[in-house]
């Protein structure tokens, strides 16, 4: 039980043998913090956080947890991927661990065309669209933009990308929300 922090202690509370029969173990009534995040990030404060944003500027309309959706830590050079859900994986057919570190640009070109490096010219996306990126990122304004991106397999789609930054814990993240455009 001294191994608890506050919230396991105050859940223990409320549900002292945890949800499953109780075995008889008081270590089987702990919760397990962390199971249900692969990458460590909150996903539900860090969605919470975009709901509750004070002015937004894009409508994003109901969001549901089949959305492709990916973090990126605007705090941190290059703004890696943090974090990048099974929607995103379905979209593309990169898992999170193929994509954790890189910048999005990567999308931008198709996997045998080589890697897209940053302030290179692009092949497949239009100039006034990247800028449009790179100045709503460096503002940390929300955007939504359509882009041509490619999936891991080659195949090119039009990528509608809406950009939302927020702040969590002292970082600037900015959550990726997209969907392929029928
Ligand atoms: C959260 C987030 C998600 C992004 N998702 C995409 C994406 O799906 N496709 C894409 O082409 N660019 C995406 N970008 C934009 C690129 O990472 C990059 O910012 C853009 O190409 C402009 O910057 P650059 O000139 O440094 O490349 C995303 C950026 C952020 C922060």
């Amino acid at each position: 039980m001294s191994a608890m922090n506050t919230w396991e202690a105050q859940a223990y509370q409320v549900f002292p043998y945890g949800h499953s029969a109780y075995s008889g173990d008081s270590q089987a009534a702990l919760f397990y913090p962390g199971i249900y995040s692969r990458a460590e990030y909150d996903m539900l404060s860090i969605l919470a956080q975009v709901e509750a944003r004070p002015n937004p500027q894009i409508q994003l309309g109901p969001v549901d947890l089949s959305c492709a959706i990916i973090v990126c830590d605007l705090s941190a050079a290059d703004e890696p991927i943090v974090y990048a859900n099974s929607g995103f994986s379905l979209m593309t057919g990169y898992t999170l661990d193929e994509v954790r570190g890189k910048n999005c640009r990567f999308l931008q070109a198709p996997p045998e065309a080589g890697p897209v490096r940053p302030r290179s010219a692009r092949r497949y996306v239009a100039k006034d669209t990247i800028r449009k990126m790179r100045k709503a990122l460096d503002k940390r304004a929300e955007l939504q933009v359509e882009v041509v991106n490619f999936k891991k397999n080659g195949e090119s789609f039009v990528n509608i990308l809406t950009m939302i930054p927020v702040v969590v814990d002292g970082r600037t993240l900015c959550v990726g929300f997209q969907c392929e455009k029928e």
